[in-house]
């Protein structure tokens, strides 16, 4: 519509609103930001949609690395030196400037409670302190307690050495039985001796053997009280990380195993341990959680053999602050990583929850390895599910330290952190260089759109083109991040569609 000013004085007036109008819009995207300093709080899945929000109400996509020290001191080395993977100023910068937002921070049991009962302040300080340098880099930390193999006594790592007594078992089925005939000699302190002696076992199969699989279960029977210190640990973290802002949730316990299969060989069935001896421990855990933390999500996992989760319920039933952290590696997974993101989607409906892929293969392999990462990003794109590589130090060649361009390429996709409505695709393509985002706009959302655009990715900066025209207002928030606010002038739900083409 058009108005004929009537008058001198009118034309000044429509005039010097029209400015007034557009200087606000572009102080409004600076404002914000003003008003909004640092990271925005995420304590919400969106049952519906089944995503992560934001206390804005925006939908949050992650892309991100995990980041684990499997031995003693359990944390990675804050100095950089090239070829030693580390975890500190440098490390974070590198990840910001990848364009990463999400690390898995492993939180290891084994480094926190040393002796039974008595935390290790130390420990758990440096902790923080790195979880604090992510936040300073824009960077989201999902707090991690990881295990492979539950203990150092079965060649793994996880547990404090407390935890495990050798007489559980008779002394001819101890570790590695039976994958191994003769039980494994071992020292003062009940480890393997020599450590060598651990390689001569396959990992992944130790899961197998009786003495994994009797720990297991006890700490699922909270035998001996083992279940509550497990929970008591999760309270401690909790009490630790409550009032922090960039948590974007507790990771109650990397691939859990079945439990003790040679008691009870049904828990081998797919499905079948998640709801007859994961669900206990996760309840337990959550349930002290939540004495000192109500907001935090809370990741769980189920069984990796799982083609569907087996869990009745989620953590204490309650899917608006959970979330199901699954893994994708082929094998133990036999289908396409797409299959198994399509498995995820029926659990999260079936759940009322959000999932998010925690782990996948992120290091360098033969062309096969390599072609189905390129295929694990465009199916996570597709189906609109976060991501979490498998590992960050696997980025970085040892001899250089400098990172692989083949891992750094697909970890600096562009794609869209926050979105201020409903999002209905996205996708990147890395050899054209071209971003596309369609949503549906949410009028009541007063915070951007924003889009990760890494400048390795986009070296000679990008154009934006947007349908509807001027429905979105762009502002340049950092080094990797366009911010587009919604224009004041739409009220209503409007489906958007935003395309960035590398120039
Ligand atoms: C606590 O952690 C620090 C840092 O890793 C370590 O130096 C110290 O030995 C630990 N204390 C105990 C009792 O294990
Ligand atoms: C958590 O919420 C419940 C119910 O609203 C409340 O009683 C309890 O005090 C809260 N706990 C914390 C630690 O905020
Ligand atoms: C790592 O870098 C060294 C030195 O440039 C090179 O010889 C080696 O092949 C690289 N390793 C891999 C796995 O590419
Ligand atoms: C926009 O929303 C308002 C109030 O909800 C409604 O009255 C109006 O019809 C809507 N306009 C369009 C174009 O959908």
């Amino acid at each position: 519509m058009q108005t004929k000013p009537t008058s001198n004085a009118s034309a000044r007036l429509i005039w010097l609103l029209g400015t007034l109008l557009t200087g606000v819009l572009a102080q409004d995207a600076k404002g914000w930001y003003k008003a909004h300093p640092g990271m925005a709080r995420i304590s919400q899945v969106d049952q519906d949609k089944h995503q992560i929000v934001d206390e804005f109400g925006r939908t949050r996509f992650f892309h991100g690395t995990n980041v684990v020290m499997k031995e003693a001191p359990w944390y990675r080395p804050l100095e950089w030196v090239p070829g030693v993977p580390s975890f500190g100023e440098q490390d974070v910068q590198n990840l910001h400037d990848l364009g990463l937002n999400i690390v898995r921070l492993g939180h290891h049991w084994a480094g926190a409670e040393p002796v039974r009962g008595v935390y290790n302040d130390t420990f758990l300080d440096i902790m923080k302190k790195q979880t604090k340098m992510a936040e300073d880099h824009g960077i989201y930390v999902l707090v991690d307690v990881h295990q492979d193999c539950l203990s150092q006594k079965f060649c793994g790592h996880g547990v404090p050495d407390w935890f495990v007594e050798e007489d559980w078992v008779s002394s001819n089925e101890r570790f590695p039985f039976p994958q191994k005939l003769k039980p494994f000699p071992v020292d003062q302190n009940g480890l393997p001796s020599p450590e060598s002696i651990c390689d001569t076992v396959d990992w992944s199969l130790s899961y197998t053997s009786v003495a994994v699989g009797n720990a297991f279960g006890r700490l699922y029977n909270n035998y001996d009280g083992l279940g509550d210190a497990f929970a008591a640990y999760w309270k401690e973290l909790a009490s630790q990380y409550v009032e922090t802002t960039n948590i974007v949730g507790y990771n109650l316990l990397n691939e859990p195993w079945v439990g003790d299969t040679w008691a009870d060989p049904t828990l081998l069935v797919p499905g079948v341990a998640d709801h007859k001896v994961m669900e206990g421990l996760w309840n337990r855990a959550t349930k002290q959680i939540r004495t000192v933390d109500n907001g935090t999500l809370i990741w769980f996992e189920g069984a990796t053999l799982d083609v569907l989760s087996g869990f009745n319920n989620v953590p204490l039933g309650e899917g608006s602050k959970s979330v199901q952290s699954f893994h994708y590696y082929s094998p133990p997974q036999l289908g396409s990583i797409s299959a198994t993101l399509s498995n995820r989607n029926k659990d999260n409906k079936r759940l009322k929850t959000a999932g998010v892929l925690t782990e996948l293969t992120f290091w360098m392999g033969d062309d096969k390895q390599m072609s189905g990462l390129a295929d694990a990003m465009s199916a996570t794109d597709a189906n609109m599910i976060s991501w979490i590589g498998w590992a960050y130090e696997n980025l970085y060649n040892g001899t250089t330290g400098d990172p692989y361009p083949e891992l750094a390429k697909h970890y600096s996709r562009a794609y869209p952190a926050a979105v201020a409505g409903t999002p209905t695709s996205f996708d990147f393509s890395e050899s054209a260089g071209v971003f596309k985002l369609g949503f549906t706009s949410d009028p009541k959302i007063d915070a951007p759109t924003e889009i990760i655009l890494p400048s390795s990715t986009f070296p000679n900066g990008y154009s934006v083109q947007i349908t509807p025209q001027d429905s979105l207002l762009q502002y340049k928030v950092d080094d990797r991040t366009l911010a587009l606010f919604t224009s004041n002038s739409i009220h209503n739900a409007t489906d958007i569609h935003v395309t960035v083409s590398r120039k």
